[in-house]
């Protein structure tokens, strides 16, 4: 999604991760090839002080922020709920929901301040929709769903400042959080339960995240897209 938004005319891009070596290349790979600035920033998205210290860092080496993209996210698949672990249960919430708003809110506050509005993205899933089976994922399905609620309230909030706030609800893609070896096993039953039959690219978001941060979705705020080849019609 940032390699598309820089094909789009982003004039310098921000990444985010906890992990500090994965970050720095993508960087420094997305920088070379788009011959735009791309600075890596290693953030826990739970970290309060930490967020609100990197976006003022982003703001006085790159620019004010006009676009924000929440796709920080674990799953922990495969637990019954009789047996979900209160303590990962709180961390999931935690790094999905809270960590989402964190962000949103130090960026929020920084564009309400620039009075420029702006685009904040939230990643949500099918999960937020329909409950992922055959795995038991009680945990991320709550966390995905609590995410377009609180986009919608952003959205309601913000959209006096010029800042409209939006969701895309992916289906299966192809990443590295479906690398469990366990979800491998599951993933000839998910394709057949997607009317396309089979998982996403990752780059197949690339199109509607540009869309819905660009002015040609001026009038867009508070929708929650789905982009899953068509799974959450059954
Ligand atoms: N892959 C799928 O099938 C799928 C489907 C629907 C939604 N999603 C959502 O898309 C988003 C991106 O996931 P992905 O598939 O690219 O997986 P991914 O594992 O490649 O990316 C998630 C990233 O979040 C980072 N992260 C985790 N905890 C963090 C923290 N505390 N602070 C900062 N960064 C942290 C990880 O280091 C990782 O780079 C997630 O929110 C995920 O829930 C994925």
């Amino acid at each position: 999604m940032a390699q598309a938004l820089a094909e789009a005319g982003a004039e310098a891009i921000a990444l985010l991760d906890i992990k500090q070596d994965l970050g720095e290349e993508a960087a420094s790979r997305l920088s070379s090839d788009a011959q735009i600035p791309v600075k890596f920033y290693r953030t826990d998205v739970r970290d309060v002080d930490a967020n609100n210290a990197t976006v003022e860092q982003i703001v006085s080496e790159l620019g004010a922020i006009d676009i924000l993209i929440n796709s920080a996210g674990i799953v922990n698949s495969n637990i019954k709920a009789e047996d979900y672990d209160p303590d990962m249960f709180r961390r999931l919430i935690d790094i999905n929901l809270t960590g989402s708003f964190l962000v949103s809110q130090a960026c929020g506050r920084h564009m309400i301040k620039a009075q420029r509005g702006g685009s904040i993205l939230f990643i949500s899933s099918i999960a937020g929709a329909r409950v992922l089976h055959p795995q038991q994922q009680c945990a991320y399905n709550t966390s995905k769903a609590a995410v377009v609620q609180l986009a919608n309230s952003m959205a309601a909030e913000w959209a006096r400042h010029g800042i409209r706030v939006n969701t895309i609800s992916p289906g299966y893609m192809d990443t590295q959080l479906n690398e469990e070896a366990m979800l491998q096993q599951q993933m000839s039953f998910w394709k057949s339960m997607t009317p396309m039959g089979r998982m996403g690219k990752p780059d197949e978001l690339n199109g509607l995240a540009v869309f819905l941060s660009s002015d040609a979705a001026r009038f867009v705020t508070g929708s929650n897209v789905f982009c899953d080849g068509g799974y959450h019609v059954y």
